[in-house]
């Protein structure tokens, strides 16, 4: 079997409504951290990991995704124009290579294991990553990066897992494992949002996998799961019971959930800190904001 990981597929076809009204018309992928939107920092993820096909399963409203990756000819020109090379060399790093991105429509929203489905042609018959754009993970070495060096030493499917807290586990995907105590770890059984006090674990799975092609054709069978949803995780799941590999990964790095308001603010304050131009005046302004209160008192 393969063991080189090229293409890699961004469910971006989700609803985004926690974020309404702005996900009206703006796709959350969009939404940008400090200056760079979400969808930037995934794609940045995976190009460090080594793919170079990226696929996107999007649906009714997401045009400006498409737009964003495409070349932007008058703006460039302007920029070149009035030498602004700085501002000129940040807009050629977000250009793709032609024939590098491919868009698919999922045409109804019933689940992230249906978007994966949707792009299943344009995979055949090799392992593929996933990456969730709403979570953000920022560390020395890219997540995927980290999973794709163990994986070459494992093959099966792999999964990134971190520890959350047992009231938030009925949130995730929930492993259960034999050995708990490695970053790399073989996962015995999956469940999706477990009902509370059910979880057997907190090692939750976040938006970075790497997958056998044998999932697409889990995914073909499986029945809805949690939500009435068809459940990326339940078909990776099944993949256990067919006696194939599963592992969960403890990557290195700080996860920000920014499909939810509270990580993507946390996740802002946190970029915005590591900014050399922004730092000073930012963390003083937050030193100022907090000392408030206290003064108050
Ligand atoms: P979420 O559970 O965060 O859903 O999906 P969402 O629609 O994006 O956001 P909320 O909960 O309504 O605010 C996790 C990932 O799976 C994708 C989403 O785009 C997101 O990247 N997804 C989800 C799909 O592509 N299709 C689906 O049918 C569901």
């Amino acid at each position: 079997m393969k063991r080189k990981v090229t293409k890699a597929i961004f469910p971006v076809a989700g609803l985004g409504t926690r974020f309404l009204p702005a996900t009206k018309s703006i796709p959350k992928e969009i939404m940008t951290l400090v200056d760079r939107p979400l969808i930037q920092y995934a794609i940045d993820e995976a190009r460090a990991a080594g793919i170079t096909e990226f696929i996107f399963v999007t649906s009714r409203g997401k045009g400006a995704l498409e737009d964003y990756f495409d070349n932007a000819p008058v703006l460039e020109a302007a920029l070149r124009r009035d030498g602004k090379d700085k501002l000129l060399d940040i807009l050629n790093s977000t250009n793709m290579e032609s024939g590098a991105i491919a868009y698919i429509r999922q045409h109804k929203a019933l689940g992230l294991g249906h978007a994966v489905w949707c792009a299943r042609r344009l995979i055949g018959d090799e392992p593929f990553a996933v990456i969730l754009p709403d979570d953000v993970i920022a560390g020395e070495k890219s997540c995927l990066q980290q999973m794709v060096e163990a994986y070459e030493e494992t093959g099966g499917s792999m999964v990134a897992a971190m520890e959350v807290p047992p009231e938030k586990t009925s949130s995730y995907g929930i492993l259960d494992v034999a050995d708990d105590s490695e970053r790399l770890v073989s996962v015995n059984k999956m469940v999706e949002k477990p009902a509370e006090g059910t979880a057997p674990s907190n090692l939750a799975v976040i938006g970075r996998y790497i997958l056998s092609p044998d999932v697409l054709e889990n995914l073909e069978t499986i029945d809805r799961g949690a939500g009435g949803e068809i459940q990326l995780t339940d078909a990776i799941a099944k993949e256990i019971e067919l006696g194939r590999g599963v592992h969960g990964y403890r990557f290195e790095g700080q996860r920000f959930d920014c499909g939810s308001k509270a990580g993507f603010l946390q996740a802002t304050v946190a970029f915005a800190l590591q900014r050399e131009e922004l730092r000073d005046e930012f963390a003083q302004y937050l030193s100022d904001l907090t000392s408030l209160p206290r003064a108050a008192q």
